[in-house]
């Protein structure tokens, strides 16, 4: 399956969620996350995210964003289309430790 990482954390451009082939992103407040038992694994959206916040997880390190993708895929909405991204989202991209000041 692939994940979202915090690097989507108040970026979130959505750009993903256009090109899913089954749908199987869900919206948080300040981030998408991947339903990782709907996931059929194409990969067409890694390249897509402008904050390349969306990996495979057989990457190492990956094993807590894995755990939040599954569990908050079945707390948050499905999300089908894309919306406009925050207004700020570029101020954001790149920044560090975005999990600690923004997650909720
Ligand atoms: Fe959707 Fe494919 Fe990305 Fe999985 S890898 S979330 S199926 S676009
Ligand atoms: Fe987030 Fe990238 Fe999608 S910033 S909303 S994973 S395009």
């Amino acid at each position: 399956t692939y994940v979202v990482t915090e690097a989507c954390i108040k970026c979130k451009y959505m750009d993903c969620v256009e090109v899913c082939p089954v749908d199987c992103f869900y919206e948080g407040e300040n981030m998408l996350v991947i339903n990782p038992n709907e996931c059929i694994d194409c990969g067409v959206c890694e390249p897509e995210c402008p904050a390349e916040a969306i990996l495979p997880d057989t990457e190492d390190g990956l094993d807590q964003w894995l755990e939040l993708n599954t569990t908050y895929s079945s707390q948050w909405p499905n999300i089908t289309a894309k919306k406009d991204a925050p207004d700020d989202a570029d101020a954001h991209k790149g920044e560090t430790g975005k999990f600690e000041k923004y997650f909720s």
